[in-house]
């Protein structure tokens, strides 16, 4: 039997929301698991692409080490079984260390498509938790799995809590995406593990501003939300050109914001109105004048989360 599930992008933080706020995107990954009928041909686990840089396809673990197959494992492990002979394919488009939620995506497709092989022995809020537990934080996998955007919690006892907000169509989200890439792992490590009263007081405010914003519409009060004091401001220096981005866009009436997207390095730049091109251009030049070529997309919320293809 096999299995293909098909899992959306995601953008992480979206400002102050560190480790909390999320939002699944159009851009896909496939992860095809096949239950092989000869026994003692172990784990076979192979990654196509059409358009990625194939250094980063190398990059990839295909032994024990993969994360979906450590995804995989978990929820074996969770009925009593282990994983014995599994071909795992994965199909990847969503581009790899950009902050686009590419290994949530993957560890997320994992556990779907063995999921169903399994005859779904975990249901959601299992697959939350154990996504996160892989991860390490929820904000990318709770959108890969229910679509949206999403507030997203781990609590003490491995239960991932998470409520939807429904975005305002008319805010469109330009996801601009650098040649260069951020493994997160540095991106986290440059994060201080103590922060300064204020700044946490600072991104609580936010993070409040955020939620009543998204939901009410409140472009004003959106302006304000977009901001954060707990992981950007150490980020700068791994992003070349987030701050002249955020700099030479601080004018533009129609910009509600300007974010890192996840650990980094795409920028997600927030706007209302219709003057995405000549903001595009801007976003694209200043990178250009730092030797950087980019990719900027206008994408809207995927609202539809991982789901079964066959
Ligand atoms: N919240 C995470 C971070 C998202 O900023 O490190 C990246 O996976």
């Amino acid at each position: 039997m096999k299995v293909t599930a098909k899992v959306p992008a995601t953008t992480a933080n979206i400002g102050p929301g560190f480790d909390c706020f999320g939002m699944a995107l159009p851009i896909y990954n496939e992860i095809t698991i096949e239950e092989t009928v000869m026994p003692g041909t172990g784990i076979e686990i192979s990654v196509i692409s059409n358009n990625q840089d194939e250094l980063d396809i190398m990059s990839i673990p295909t032994d024990k080490n993969n994360i979906v197959y450590k995804a995989v494992e978990l929820l074996y492990n969770s009925i009593g079984q282990t994983p014995s002979e599994l071909k795992i394919t994965i199909k990847s488009d969503i581009p790899i260390a950009k902050g686009l939620g590419s290994s949530a995506s993957v560890i997320v497709g994992g556990l779907l498509a063995a999921n169903e092989l399994l005859g779904r022995p975990a249901d959601e809020a299992a697959l939350l938790s154990i996504a996160t537990e892989v991860e390490g934080h929820p904000d990318n996998v709770t959108p890969a799995i229910v679509g949206g955007v999403v507030i997203s919690s781990q609590e003490e006892d491995g239960r991932v809590v998470y409520r939807k907000l429904d975005w305002p169509e008319e805010w469109k989200i330009m996801v601009c995406v650098p040649d260069y890439e951020l493994a997160t792992d540095i991106a986290r490590s440059v994060i201080p593990k103590e922060i300064p009263l204020k700044d946490a007081a600072f991104n609580l405010r936010r993070s409040a501003m955020f939620v009543h914003a998204v939901s009410t519409k409140d472009e004003k009060l959106m302006k304000l939300a977009l901001t954060d004091k707990l992981h950007q401001p150490y980020r700068m220096n791994l992003v070349p050109g987030l701050s002249e981005i955020i700099e030479n866009l601080k004018h533009e009436e129609d910009v509600l914001g300007c974010v890192l997207s996840g650990a980094g390095p795409a920028v997600l730049v927030i706007t209302t109105g219709n003057s995405q091109d000549r903001i595009k251009e801007i976003v694209k030049n200043t990178w250009y004048n730092l030797n950087v070529k980019s990719d900027v997309n206008i994408l809207k919320v995927e609202e539809k989360g991982a789901f079964i293809l066959n």
